[in-house]
């Protein structure tokens, strides 16, 4: 029997709606506003594309969103200066710098210089370090989508076997703490790992995100395994157009897993749900309010 498809859309879509009505709470019954502010440097054409669908996703929700576009020439010093404005700003719950930035800049400072109460991206050394720690953090957001994700196939996951391909900041490893919060028992794997197949044949849930197009085969899954592909390589098509494949072979998983998330439509479409998700949080947090109920 054929894999059934988590779709990503429908998900993302539901979540975007439970944040705009705590939003419209939030405006009535405390007259706060949440607000995020987006800082992209330079003009990467997949960038640009990122930023203006943040930008849109958030007003959609009822909230202000502040966007600063800044030259690829900016200087470290003017940018830090921007962040330091973004910290002070009452109307700015959230902070998220695109990345990568320019290879010039200095990535790790700039992160550190957000106040860590809006660092709704989960990247400050202060969230990663709460989140390795078992305590309450903003988290990075494709982490949570996955496992959002994740939960709308097993309504538990204590106990179950995962496989985190990829050890990024931003994805495998805040993924792995993650799944550790859910009693899920963990195995990283990464460039320098053996016998990746045999490693993921054991996994109930495999998590792609390394960024190498089909690397996982249909015959690496356990049959009915959960695989959540993070990954998107942009191809150019015969048409001379660019489409976007994922770390997983998409056609030969459908064969032998239990549930799949496909490339478009699955994790990408929760990535920017879950920055609104952090940024409803961020602000509650800031004026003082219970956690919302998304
Ligand atoms: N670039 C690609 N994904 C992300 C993300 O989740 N956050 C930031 N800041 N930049 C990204």
């Amino acid at each position: 029997m054929a894999a059934s498809i988590i779709d990503g859309k429908v998900i993302a879509a539901d979540l975007r709606a439970q944040v705009a009505g705590e939003v419209t709470r939030m405006k009535r019954d405390h007259g706060l506003t949440p607000g995020l502010a987006v800082v992209l440097v330079g003009n990467d054409p997949a960038s640009e594309v990122y930023v203006r669908s943040k930008h849109k996703q958030t007003q959609a929700a009822g909230m202000a969103s502040f966007e600063h576009t800044l030259s690829a020439d900016v200087a470290q010093a003017d940018l830090l200066a921007l962040i330091a404005e973004l910290n002070a700003d009452p109307a700015v719950h959230g902070i998220l710098v695109q990345l990568p930035l320019p290879k010039r800049l200095d990535t790790g400072a700039v992160i550190a210089a957000i106040d860590p109460a809006k660092d709704v991206d989960g990247l400050h050394p202060h969230n990663a370090g709460r989140l390795a720690g078992g305590l309450p953090a903003l988290s990075p957001c494709t982490p949570l989508g996955c496992i959002i994700l994740t939960k709308s196939v097993h309504a538990s996951l204590e106990g179950l076997d995962a496989i985190v391909l990829g050890r990024s900041n931003l994805v495998g490893r805040p993924l792995v703490q993650l799944l550790l919060n859910e009693n899920v028992t963990v195995t990283i794997a990464h460039s320098r790992s053996r016998n990746l197949p045999e490693l993921c044949r054991r996994a109930d849930l495999v998590y792609a995100a390394v960024g190498k197009a089909e690397m996982v085969r249909g015959d690496w899954l356990k049959p009915g395994a959960t695989v959540i592909d993070v990954g998107i390589t942009r191809v150019p098509t015969v048409e001379g157009q660019t489409r976007l494949i994922g770390d997983v072979a998409f056609n030969e998983a459908m064969k032998v897993a239990g549930a799949v998330t496909p490339v478009p439509g699955g994790v990408g479409q929760m990535t920017v749900a879950c920055l609104l998700v952090n940024t409803l949080r961020a602000a509650c947090a800031i004026r003082g309010l219970p956690a919302p109920g998304v």
